[in-house]
């Protein structure tokens, strides 16, 4: 019983909270926000407040504001995380001074998009879906696979297991069987090499003194990613319903 009501304040001090932050609306989390903080909600509990209150719809006003059009840049300048950008661009200054093509400069720009703008968990699989529509198809593949690949040493282009795994995930780590599947898919397909190049040129221990901007691969992104007229999340693509999903994150529905 007290239990029950301790939740039950919880939950009221977190309306209240919420309340001074957005006048009278509720804002209402998917549950993947509850299982991030290890909780598992009741599938019963009603909103707080609910139904003397409305939920939040549409715009947050907590975020940075989006444009009516939403390009590429505007994800990274809105709702990327701050200064996750850096892996990226690092990784792909050293993808261009390998001298690697212009499309495969992009997956390295790119290939880690999920990790910092959406969902860390199976991040290759998340990022190449979301930018599948916008990109050549090699480039989602490659995006898509990295994330298997980077478990796996190639001696051929010199890609060892990263130090920084074993620092990580602790020494003997095993990916999960799927995991395994999807590297010896990939060893044989016509792009490994693509994906692989975005593990050989994914860059963790870069020198913060130099300064890599998103200037430098503006023309790039131009020329590779298919930006649509009427803005991500307002075209209709297989993945438009994920790019509104991040622009209206705790839409209640
Ligand atoms: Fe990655
Ligand atoms: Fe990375």
């Amino acid at each position: 019983m007290a239990q029950a009501k301790s939740m039950w304040q919880a939950a009221e001090d977190a309306e209240h909270q919420q309340m001074k932050e957005l006048g009278d609306k509720i804002v209402t989390k998917s549950l993947l926000f509850h299982l991030a903080d290890g909780a598992l909600p009741r599938t019963n509990t009603p909103v707080p407040g609910a139904p003397r209150k409305q939920v939040l719809m549409g715009t947050d006003p907590r975020l940075p504001p989006m444009p009516e059009k939403p390009t590429l840049m505007d994800f990274f300048n809105n709702r990327f995380t701050i200064g996750g950008d850096q892996h990226l661009m690092q990784s792909a200054n050293l993808a261009q001074k390998n001298g690697l093509p212009e499309k495969m400069v992009l997956a390295c720009l790119l290939h880690d998009f999920a990790v910092n703008g959406f969902i860390r968990s199976d991040h290759g699989y998340w990022g190449a879906q979301l930018l599948e529509p916008y990109v050549d198809e090699e480039v989602s593949w490659a995006i898509r696979y990295h994330q298997a690949l980077r478990f796996y040493p190639d001696e051929s282009v010199g890609y060892g297991y990263p130090d920084l795994y074993v620092k990580l995930f602790g020494e003997g780590y095993r990916p999960e069987p799927y995991i395994e599947r999807a590297y010896e898919f990939a060893k044989s397909h016509k792009y490994y090499m693509s994906a692989r190049m975005i593990c050989v040129n994914d860059l963790y221990s870069f020198d913060p003194n130099v300064v890599v901007t998103m200037e430098q691969f503006e023309d790039i992104i131009g020329r590779h990613f298919k930006q649509p007229e009427e803005g991500l999340g307002n075209d209709n693509t297989s993945s438009s319903h994920m790019w509104r999903t991040l622009i209206r994150p705790c839409n209640a529905l």
